[in-house]
């Protein structure tokens, strides 16, 4: 595939905005849409052209397109205003999906593979990849996205805000990506000849809810995280090796520890 030249991010928010900046810094055309004009100084200042609303009268089929309009539900919407606008998928389409796509508590090895929850989460997931692929097709690249974080935005900012740890089992795993990560990730899902057709996107090696929780309550000086009974058997453990390989080869930030800064 010749790398497109134009880029229409759906959702230019923290991760979408970041990588309709570093398409404009290579020198190449970036749209950002948004639902409210908040950030459109912000991304105009980094030689992003913003929107407000839906690409629909903008998409060619020789552009890239990266959906991270937030949520599976409004990316459902999403999908089904372009098919309904009669819209052509570009030369490649990227989705931001969520390893909520799994349920609750997955076990075991996951990898691109493992069939979907049966959380009423896991079923909005899973409904946005299926209309996704089914309008996108072979352009359509899937990037299942664990628990995105920077300082200011994440577990440990949403932990710092409500001051207690969320209830939850001890032993699930809670995997993790830096917004920088998921952001170089997503870019190279939008130029890679060849990718996978699913991604699970996390950086190892991920804690599980106990470590973490622990170690943001010493962290923010609350009390001790108290936990649900453990779910048993085998923690998640995700199949990252795709990912690692193809599209973030040394992520910046490997150690989820990075995630336990207040904001
Ligand atoms: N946060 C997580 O831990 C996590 C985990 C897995 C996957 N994800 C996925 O990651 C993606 C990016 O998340 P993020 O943290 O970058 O989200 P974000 O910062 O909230 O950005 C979302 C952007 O989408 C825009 N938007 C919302 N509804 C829209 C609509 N109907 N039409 C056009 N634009 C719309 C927002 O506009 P405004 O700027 O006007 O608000 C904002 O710019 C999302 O797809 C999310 O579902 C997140």
């Amino acid at each position: 595939m010749t790398a497109p030249g134009r880029l229409v991010v759906w959702g230019a928010g923290e991760l979408g905005g970041r990588v309709a900046r570093a398409w404009a810094a290579a020198g190449g055309e970036a749209l950002g849409f948004t639902a409210s004009d908040t950030r459109h100084a912000a991304l105009a200042a980094d030689g992003v052209t913003p929107h407000v609303g839906a690409p629909t009268d903008h998409l060619t089929e020789a552009d890239a397109l990266l959906f991270a309009v937030p949520g599976s539900g409004r990316q459902l919407a999403a999908v089904e205003a372009l098919v309904a606008a009669g819209v052509a998928p570009p030369a490649r389409a990227v989705l931001i999906g969520t390893t909520g796509y799994y349920g609750a508590h997955p076990r075991g090895t996951v990898d691109a593979d493992t069939p979907p929850g049966v959380t009423d989460r896991a079923r909005t997931a899973a409904a946005a990849e299926a209309a996704f692929r089914a309008w996108a097709g072979d352009a359509g690249v899937i990037l299942r996205c664990a628990g995105l974080y920077r300082p200011g935005r994440g577990p440990v900012s949403a932990l710092q805000r409500r001051g207690l740890a969320p209830e939850g089992p001890p032993d699930k795993t809670l995997a993790l990506i830096h917004y920088d990560d998921a952001a170089t990730a997503a870019l190279a899902a939008l130029r890679h000849p060849a990718p996978q057709p699913v991604y699970v996107a996390a950086v190892p090696p991920c804690p599980t809810r106990q470590a973490f929780y622990i170690a943001a309550c010493v962290l923010l000086d609350l009390p001790s995280p108290r936990f649900t009974a453990p779910v048993g058997g085998v923690p998640a453990a995700y199949d990252v090796r795709p990912l690692l390989s193809d599209l973030l080869p040394t992520p910046a930030h490997p150690k989820w520890q990075e995630a336990l800064v207040p904001a």
